[in-house]
């Protein structure tokens, strides 16, 4: 690997990897403007300058631009370097507006960060500023200030390399450049939200995010998009337990840097809709946006289900507890253990549908636990966009646990369950008629986020919490093992007494037998590595921001077995040989 010295610091760097973030291992920023790690280099704003050792001494160029070799010597801070960026800096603000009093990027701005850092020069100026258009609507999703704009061109190069949709351009020469829509478009396509991520000012705005919130007033939490099977990286803005927004989070091996617009809006699944701002809910979806969107809006629109309710009359949240044991307790005394099925949920997490399997294996004594989904397949591409709407199908395969719906059907249909579980899957709205007949007769118990058709038709419908409430891990389709965080608990909402699926059959479960304590989601873990193949030797903690893929660790082990047995193989041919070599003793 090449050793390059930056301010006469060496670092080893992977070759090729551009100046700009290999400097991050020394904790050295070079500002930049034009260059973002997903998009191809531009090299037009000319803030990224260092000095860079060539045959006549060291030399200014730009930094995005010098990919790392063996030798490479570069100084970042000096005199000549922070005269160039308070320059840089003075061009792109002479006809900029400076109204960050009014701009929803303050906080997050380029232009202020770098001002601070590098700028902080003394306005020579005393002509009037060249004027643009504001507040242009340039999409669903997207509002443009042109006054803002220091035309890096990354949302450019993002609609051309990434989307590849086209929509936006560079006009006009000069001071006068600017950045707009082509004659009778818009920003439509289906990933039209990274346009304003990845402005590293305030020129492109969220049409969903405007005026709601100042950034400094919101708290950050890792989470994993629960929009498709794709299960992009993200990170959710909060602020009073009232979530604000989705931002996607770099993840290679996943999502790159990017996220869908329904993922995006997605957040509006866990307020509920009063609290989703001063836009309604569907704000920036658009039927022919996506045709997932329509499903979205209508979701965004549903109620939280924070109580519990026994024949849609409410209950207080302990009774409806013992409803569910004494429930159990009558159906497996009045049939049998096997007359209880459940059905686990691609939308809940892996240490919720393992617990309900052990819930129902070893307290309840039934091996029925289905793992069904009658959810539409929605939009898909060949980029991020998955046609599977559940974020943990791979999961349920992992655990065990079937997702073929025709076992369901199949089991329904010979009538052998007398009562089901259905955990946070909304059977009865998503399955249609045939479900609906098919569970004639059967008693349903419900977990549930939303108040759906299932609660409605339950005997017990109990609340539980959102992935934003809990911490727990999903498996994308490509078997991709994700960790989500919680970002606040459910009874800050509305008081309500929902827990996570897992947390509230550890509480059974320990009911059952006192030494099967699940404290905390390790616990779930500790199980799950000894029980579970895929996941042998993982804990929750390992699992990592990044992720890890379960078909590589599995190549892996198999890698280093192969290896382990061909070491012994060898081992005993070379003993073998040396046996066969040793002089024969000479019996006389
Ligand atoms: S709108 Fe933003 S991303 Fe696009 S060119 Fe201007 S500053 Fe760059
Ligand atoms: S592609 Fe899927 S997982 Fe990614 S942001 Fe969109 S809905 Fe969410
Ligand atoms: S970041 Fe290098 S020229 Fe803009």
């Amino acid at each position: 690997m090449p050793i390059i010295t930056i301010n006469d610091k060496q670092i080893e760097v992977e070759k090729g990897t551009n100046l700009i973030d290999a400097v991050k291992k020394l904790s050295v920023e070079i500002p930049h403007y034009c260059y973002h790690p997903g998009l191809k280099v531009d090299g037009n704003c000319r803030m990224c300058m260092v000095e860079v050792k060539g045959p006549r001494g060291f030399m200014p160029q730009i930094a995005c631009n010098t990919p790392c070799v063996d030798g490479l010597e570069v100084k970042t801070d000096t005199q000549v370097i922070k005269d160039m960026r308070r320059n840089v800096m003075e061009f792109l603000l002479h006809n900029h507006p400076i109204d960050c009093p009014i701009c929803d990027q303050a906080g997050e701005c380029r232009l202020q960060d770098y001002y601070m850092k590098y700028g902080k020069y003394d306005n020579r100026s005393t002509v009037e500023k060249v004027h643009k258009d504001k507040a242009i609507d340039v999409g669903p999703l997207v509002v443009l200030d042109q006054e803002r704009c220091v035309l890096c061109s990354r949302c450019v190069r993002f609609c051309d390399d990434i989307s590849k949709t086209n929509e936006l351009v560079i006009s006009n020469r000069g001071v006068h450049s600017k950045i707009g829509v082509f004659p009778g478009t818009k920003i439509e396509n289906k990933y039209s939200g990274n346009v304003v991520d990845i402005c590293p000012v305030g020129a492109l705005t969220s049409k969903d995010f405007r005026f709601k919130m100042r950034v400094w007033f919101m708290k950050t939490t890792k989470s994993v998009c629960h929009g498709c099977s794709r299960g992009c990286n993200i990170l959710i803005d909060h602020k009073d337990e009232v979530v604000q927004r989705f931002k996607p989070r770099e993840n290679k091996q996943v999502n790159d840097y990017w996220m869908c617009d329904d993922g995006r809006l997605s957040y509006k699944n866990i307020n509920n809709p009063t609290e989703n701002g001063i836009f309604p809910p569907n704000v920036g979806i658009n039927d022919q946006i996506s045709t997932t969107s329509a499903t979205l809006a209508t979701i965004a629109n549903k109620n939280r289900f924070l109580e519990a309710t026994e024949k849609g009359q409410t209950l207080e949240y302990d009774e409806a507890v013992n409803k569910f044991k004494s429930t159990i307790k009558s159906f497996k005394s009045r049939y049998s253990p096997k007359s209880v099925a459940a059905l686990a949920s691609p939308d809940s997490s892996v240490e919720d549908n393992w617990l309900l399997k052990v819930y129902m294996n070893d307290i309840v004594g039934s091996d029925k636990v289905f793992g069904a989904s009658f959810r539409a397949e929605g939009y898909y591409d060949d980029f991020l966009i998955k046609a599977d709407k559940t974020p943990n199908r791979k999961g349920l395969e992992y655990l065990g646990i079937s997702t073929n719906n025709d076992d369901l059907i199949k089991a329904l249909e010979a009538k052998e369950i007398k009562l089901l579980i259905v955990m946070n899957n909304d059977l009865v709205g998503e399955g249609g008629e045939k479900i609906k007949s098919l569970l004639d007769g059967v008693e349903v118990i419900t977990m549930a986020t939303h108040e759906n058709a299932t609660t409605d038709m339950a005997n017990l419908a109990l609340p539980t919490s959102m992935y934003s409430e809990k911490f727990g891990s999903i498996v994308n389709f490509e078997g991709h093992l994700q960790k989500f965080d919680k970002v606040f608990d459910t009874f800050q909402m509305d008081d309500s007494l929902a827990i996570p699926e897992w947390e509230f059959f550890a509480n059974l479960i320990k009911d059952f037998s006192p030494e099967r304590e699940y404290f905390d989601i390790e616990d779930v873990w500790t199980e799950m590595r000894d029980k579970v193949s895929g996941f042998s030797g993982l804990s929750f903690y390992e699992i990592g921001d990044q992720g890890i893929s379960i078909p590589k660790k599995i190549q892996k082990e198999q890698e280093l077995r192969d290896l382990e047995i061909k070491k012994a193989n060898e081992e005993a041919e070379a003993k073998a040989l040396e046996a066969e070599q040793k002089p024969k003793e000479v019996i006389s």
